[in-house]
């Protein structure tokens, strides 16, 4: 042996002898050497984890809400942390019995598992009531459920249905493209039934007839009609047929809703019924797509829409009016509208309908505050094709001097740099006030830092994420890292009617985001709120105004400022409902 392989073994006794000696003396090591969690060395491991985490939370978007938590509100989300970890462990986790693999049932399923489970949780009740702030991405035909549109169809006289082919098989009736109208006088009710060879395609017979004498009865027909109308939770867990299969079907779904909508009566049910549900649901504000292919609309009592591209926006401001005046519409702060042109379009129909969306704002300047392309991203033109059209329109706006900024949709792909993926450089350059989705962002670091510095928020929506097959469920969904990130974002329901939370409030969607996100917790979604307002259009700015009044917050002195300090004081009283409510069921001061 050399004295080189002697003197590291020395050296390993001597070493051996000392930290026996020292576990001795303080009690923090075993007999044989091995620390306890007490040990100086195990806390010096721990100490500069929790700084590590510290630091790394600093820059989540949701920072400087958190840090500012009133103690009434830290409370609160002690509480609610503590609800939530109950309901994980003891409601969610229910490992199936072999041989019945269904009723697996745990926190974080997909979405149309977990709906039915959803309601009878505290956590839910929690969601329900917090203050919302805005609704900032959500299509204006897609949010009250098809259950109160077909009600209102059976029940308004003279309304008439038709299909595309009669329905006498099963594939006909899944193929069938159904529509509804007004008529003035009742169409003959000897006509060809619509579930005989008889039937004439396209001819209309009354609904109610049709429901009548449907071969499973009036229920059939009801679940018939829902089935055009909207996802069935089966579809919506068919992730394997991908994103192209559920797009077919959930477009489909626009044609009849849009029909349905488009007699006066039904529509101001409709709108009458969306006010009540947000305003029900804590939603103060609501920025909606809604564009061309809703612009007319058969007056009450006619048959024929009338021509009048003002008619449908006359009766949406008049619902709007209406319902402000009455008691629960005294909280609601309003609606906006982005103008949304379909992304297919070609360059013919897409500048004349960007000249019938200027005309539009000239005539009513409060109402619109935007413009979108909205329909499948991944089938549409890229925007970079679009380019040609969206600066002529640009040009225009400035040249009627109006304010017409893009709130793009953009990245709602799985693609990774083709060219939907690449909509995101197009959304930013054209300085989107927002980006719709923004599913993709994550998988851009240069795109992350230039959302952050132009104060472009993300409107994001996890479930609408989920159904359309880009995340299987709400916790393969990229939004967390977006935050931790510091990408400013807000929660969104998109399509409610059609994707299955069947209410257009925001609860499902933000519920999914609380239940599934440790690093989320109440502060977290407070934050995700406040966002709302803090990114809404309330009025037109220009792109500076904009900034500064994002960046003021609720030290601004406009529009923006005092709705942020309106919500803030709906928040706080809804901490203090929390802590009253819960706080000695859940003691955990
Ligand atoms: C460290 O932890 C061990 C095991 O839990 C305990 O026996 C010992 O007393 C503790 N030592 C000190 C200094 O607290
Ligand atoms: C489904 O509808 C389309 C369009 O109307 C039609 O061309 C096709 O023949 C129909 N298919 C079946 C199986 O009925
Ligand atoms: C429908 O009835 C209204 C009111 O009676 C009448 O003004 C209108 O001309 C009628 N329309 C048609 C298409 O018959
Ligand atoms: C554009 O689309 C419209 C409607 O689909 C069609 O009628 C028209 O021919 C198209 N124009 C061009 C130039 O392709
Ligand atoms: C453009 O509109 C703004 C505000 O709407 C107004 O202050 C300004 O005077 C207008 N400019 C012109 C050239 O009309
Ligand atoms: C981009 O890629 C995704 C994932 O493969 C795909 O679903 C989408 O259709 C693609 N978009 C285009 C325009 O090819
Ligand atoms: C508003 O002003 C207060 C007091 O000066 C400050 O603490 C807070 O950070 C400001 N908020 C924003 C969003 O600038
Ligand atoms: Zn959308």
């Amino acid at each position: 042996m050399t004295s080189s392989t002697i003197f590291p073994k020395v050296m390993l006794w001597l070493f051996l002898a000392l930290v026996s000696t020292v576990s001795i003396v303080n009690c923090s090591r075993d007999g044989s050497g091995v620390p306890y969690a007490n040990d100086s060395t195990v806390q010096a491991h721990l100490e500069a984890r929790s700084s590590l985490i510290a630091t790394e939370k600093e820059q989540r978007q949701d920072h400087a809400f958190r840090s500012s938590l009133s103690p009434t509100a830290q409370q609160a989300e002690r509480i609610v942390a503590a609800i939530r970890q109950d309901e994980i462990d003891n409601y969610w986790r229910r490992p199936a019995p072999l041989g019945q693999q269904d009723t697996e049932r745990f926190a974080g399923m997909m979405f149309p598992q977990a709906k039915p489970f959803i309601p009878s949780t505290e956590l839910w009740k929690i969601v329900q009531r917090l203050p919302k702030g805005s609704l900032l991405h959500a299509h204006s035909t897609a949010l009250v459920s098809v259950d109160i549109i077909i009600d209102s169809l059976l029940t308004t006289e003279g309304i008439v249905i038709s299909a595309s082919q009669s329905l006498t098989s099963e594939i006909s009736s899944l193929n069938a493209s159904i529509s509804f109208t007004h008529v003035n006088t009742t169409a003959p009710t000897s006509s060809p039934s619509l579930y005989s060879t008889d039937y004439v395609p396209s001819s209309f017979v009354p609904i109610t007839v049709a429901a009548d004498t449907h071969p499973g009865g009036r229920a059939a027909f009801i679940s018939h009609l829902k089935s055009k109308m909207a996802l069935t939770p089966e579809e919506s867990l068919r992730h394997d047929l991908g994103v192209d299969a559920i797009w077919r079907k959930f477009q489909s779904c626009f044609g009849p809703i849009g029909a349905a909508l488009n007699y006066e009566p039904i529509i101001r049910t409709y709108w009458q019924s969306l006010f009540e549900s947000l305003v029900d649901d804590g939603v103060s504000w609501v920025e909606l797509r809604s564009g061309g292919s809703s612009a007319t609309l058969i007056p009450e009592g006619q048959a024929v829409a009338d021509p009048d591209l003002d008619f449908w926006w006359e009766v949406m401001l008049d619902e709007i009016e209406k319902f402000k005046a009455t008691e629960r519409g005294q909280s609601f702060w309003g609606v906006r509208v982005i103008w949304s042109d379909i992304r297919a379009w070609n360059r013919t129909v897409l500048t004349n309908t960007m000249q019938i969306a200027i005309q539009r704002k000239l005539n009513y300047p409060d109402l619109f505050s935007g413009y979108d392309l909205v329909a499948q991203e991944d089938l549409g033109r890229p925007l970079s094709d679009l380019a040609p059209e969206l600066i002529w329109f640009q040009e225009q706006v400035q040249a009627h001097n109006v304010s017409l900024p893009f709130f793009f949709h953009a990245g709602e792909t799985l693609g990774d740099g083709n060219s939907t993926d690449s909509n995101l450089f197009d959304a930013i350059l054209f300085d989107t006030r927002r980006i719709g989705h923004g599913f993709s962002l994550y998988k851009h670091p240069k795109l992350i830092e230039k959302v952050i510095e132009q104060r472009i928020m993300v409107e994001v929506c996890p479930i609408s994420n989920e159904v359309l097959r880009l995340a299987t469920d709400v916790l393969h969904h990229p939004i967390p890292a977006m935050i931790a990130h510091g990408v400013a974002t807000a929660i969104s329901n998109d399509d409610p009617s059609i994707m299955g939370q069947d209410e257009p409030g925001l609860s499902f969607d933000f519920y999914q985001a609380i239940q599934a996100y440790d690093n989320l917790g109440l502060g977290g979604l407070g934050a995700l709120a406040e966002n709302s307002v803090r990114w809404s259009n309330f009025e037109d700015q220009t792109q500076v105004e904009w900034v500064h009044d994002i960046d003021m917050g609720v030290n601004g002195s406009g529009t923006k400022a005092r709705r942020m300090k309106e919500w803030n004081q709906k928040w706080e009283d809804f901490c203090q409902w929390v802590v009253e409510e819960y706080g000695t069921r859940y003691n955990v001061s």
